[in-house]
This record gives C-alpha cells, structure tokens and sequence, in this order.
C-alpha cells in the first residue's frame, strides 16, 4: 500500500502499532453512531483491524490511518476495501471528533478517489452511509460519488449507496480541467 496525502493529512497504511488508538475511536458512541451496529469492543475491533492488515497485505490498498500533517498526530482512518470477492471497491472514513468541521474527511475522499482510478485503475467505486448520514453524504458527493439510491447496506439495514465509475471521474476531471480559473 502507499502512503499517501492531502494538504491536511497524511494517509498512512495501518500497523499493529495503530490498533491501540483506534480501539479508543472504534469504542466512541459518537463517532460509531452510524457505522455498523454501533460502538465497538476491544475483541470486535481487534479483528476487524486484522482483517483490514491481511486486506491490505493481499491487495495494494486497504486501511489508511489519517494524521494531521502538521503534528503527525492521528486523526481518523479511511478505507478502500472489498468486503467479498465480486464486489465493486468500497470507500469509507472516520475521523475522531476533534477533527470534524475543517473539510479534512473532503480532502481524504478525494484523495483516495483519485488513488483508486489514477494509480490502482479500478473500475468503480461504491460507499454506504446511514440515511441520517448527512455530514458522509455531502463528503461523498463532494468527492463526485454520485447517490444510487437506498439498497440493503453491509451490516443489514438500508442504506443509502453511493457510487463512482472511472469513466466518469475522468469525465469530471476534464470538465474541471476545462473550468476558467477562477482567481
Ligand atoms: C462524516 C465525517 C467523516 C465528516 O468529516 P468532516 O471532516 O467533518 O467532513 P468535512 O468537513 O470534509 O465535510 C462535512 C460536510 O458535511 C456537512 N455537514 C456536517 N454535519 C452535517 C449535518 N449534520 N447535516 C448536514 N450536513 C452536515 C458540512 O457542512 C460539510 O459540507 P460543506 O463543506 O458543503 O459545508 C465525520 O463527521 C465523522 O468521522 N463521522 C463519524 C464517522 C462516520 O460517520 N463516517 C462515515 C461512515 S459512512
């Protein structure tokens, strides 16, 4: 996997040496109100994060712990992740509550966009998040995910679907390109 960046952060593949911090972040009600089934105990966290080190040891992406740029100090993860074999790509991120507020979920979107259609030349990319989601929801689109919909999420419930195929990205890329600067 790569290291990769933003302006703001630094996206660094997971290591055991992470899994500490993030059991903290897996375990807050807040920052777990709409993922999965909610808060996470040590054990389950545990092996969510070795299936995530083992993902991204079989493939070239997988977990990405995010720090600030500046501090070096973590602030979140993010991911790209194929929950069975036959499915498209999954985008998702969390950031710990002193981080939310200042675009940096934005920027890690975008950056892990481009990652997968620029250097890993995947085909499509899809994201699922809770319906009351709204503060993923507009990350995701600002990330150009476009809303597919409501359809039966990972973990059960419905979920609202996002999806990205790299054709369009491309198509984004050059109309964006085409944009008069406007500075
Ligand atoms: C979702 C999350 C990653 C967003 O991170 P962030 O860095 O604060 O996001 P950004 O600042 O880049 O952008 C958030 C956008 O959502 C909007 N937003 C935030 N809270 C919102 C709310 N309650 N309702 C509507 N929009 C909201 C912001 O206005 C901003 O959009 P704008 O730039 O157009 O104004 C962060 O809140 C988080 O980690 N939540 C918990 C984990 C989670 O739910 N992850 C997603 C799982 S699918």
């Amino acid at each position: 996997m790569d290291r990769l960046r933003t302006d703001s952060v630094l996206l660094d593949p997971l290591t055991r040496e992470d899994y500490g911090w993030l059991f903290v972040l897996y375990a807050d009600p807040e920052v777990m109100r709409y993922i999965g089934h909610g808060p996470r105990t040590e054990e389950e966290s545990r092996k969510n994060l070795d299936w995530l080190l083992d993902h991204g040891e079989r493939f070239s992406f997988g977990y990405w712990v995010l720090r600030d740029a500046a501090t070096r100090r973590r602030l979140g993860g993010a991911v790209l992740m194929r929950r069975k074999p036959d499915s498209p790509v999954e985008l998702g991120f969390m950031l710990a509550r002193e981080a939310w507020g200042r675009g940096l979920a934005t920027q890690v979107a975008q950056a892990l966009v481009s990652h997968a259609f620029a250097d890993l030349q995947l085909p499509e990319l899809q994201a699922f998040t809770q319906v009351e989601n709204a503060a993923s929801a507009a990350v995701l689109r600002k990330a150009g995910l476009r809303d597919a919909g409501l359809c039966p999420g990972p973990y059960g419930g419905i979920d609202r679907r996002f999806e990205l195929k790299r054709d369009d990205w491309l198509l984004q890329r050059s109309f964006s390109d085409k944009l008069p600067d406007a500075r």
